[in-house]
């Protein structure tokens, strides 16, 4: 193919690290490269925090879950959907802003589109990444801890740094269960498709030690239950409007 497709295609989190620290150097090259994601009307509606005080990595390690790599890694950032800069820009023109879903949507997704140019970046440094939506577990105890201001919403953690273990590849659904022609498939057709891939991961779990696991019955039960109940309070409290 060519060496982008390659480096994407070689994508598998990395959940432990050695010690070594991320250089400044690589940091800034991984963000201005991801900057230049594209971005709704160019309004850059995001930003991301390192977190480099050990105590705060720690602490913030056990409200994600007690995920130790938050702790350990060669360097952690908190990715955040943000409109703090629009509002300041209002304030100073003398006009309102409004809040409202659309804006908070669009700072979501252009941290999103950010977020995974980062992890391009790094991973083609050979450095390792693991996103933590563990973030969310306790948002209200996290905002205590980093403070951000009203406008600015924290969205998920993220972890880079040298990989201390070489994990295999996590395989993905097959190409026809989410790339369509002309019209969705019938439910039978994805389940069927589905199907397919629960044989593909059967074997991957089989690989990695953990037989009888298989994909479709986690994401069955991934749903049976309220998760994260309180995080359009949260949101709201730091200033989104999400009617
Ligand atoms: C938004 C987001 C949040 C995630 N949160 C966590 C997390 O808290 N802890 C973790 O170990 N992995 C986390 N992951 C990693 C996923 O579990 C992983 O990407 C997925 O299982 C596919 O595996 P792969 O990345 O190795 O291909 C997260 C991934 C994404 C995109």
């Amino acid at each position: 193919m060519n060496s982008t497709i390659d480096q994407i295609a070689q994508h598998r989190s990395i959940r432990q690290f050695t010690s070594q620290p991320v250089a400044p150097e690589l940091i800034s090259q991984a963000v201005k490269a991801a900057q230049q994601a594209a971005t709704s009307s160019n309004v850059q509606a995001y930003s991301m925090l390192q977190i480099s005080d050990p105590k705060v990595r720690h602490k913030l390690a056990e409200l994600c879950g007690n995920q130790e790599k938050v702790a350990e890694c060669g360097a952690f950032f908190v990715m955040c959907a943000d409109s703090r800069r629009h509002r300041l820009l209002a304030k100073r023109a003398n006009k309102k802003y409004q809040s409202h879903l659309e804006g908070f949507l669009v700072g979501v997704i252009d941290a999103c589109l950010f977020a995974q140019n980062l992890a391009i970046a790094f991973e083609s440094m050979d450095l390792g990444i693991c996103y933590i939506g563990g973030l969310r577990n306790d948002l209200i105890q996290a905002q205590k801890l980093l403070n951000f201001p009203i406008g600015v919403y924290p969205l998920f953690g993220f972890c880079v740094g040298y990989p201390d273990e070489d994990p295999f590849k996590r395989p993905r659904l097959p190409l026809q269960a989410v790339l369509f022609k002309d019209q969705y498939p019938s439910d039978q057709e994805m389940l069927d498709l589905i199907d397919e891939y629960d044989q593909e991961m059967s074997t991957y779990y089989i690989q990695r030690g953990a037989s009888g696991r298989t994909w479709s019955p986690q994401i069955a039960g991934f749903h049976e239950e309220l998760r994260r109940g309180d995080l359009a309070d949260f949101y709201k409290e730091q200033g989104a409007n999400l009617t």
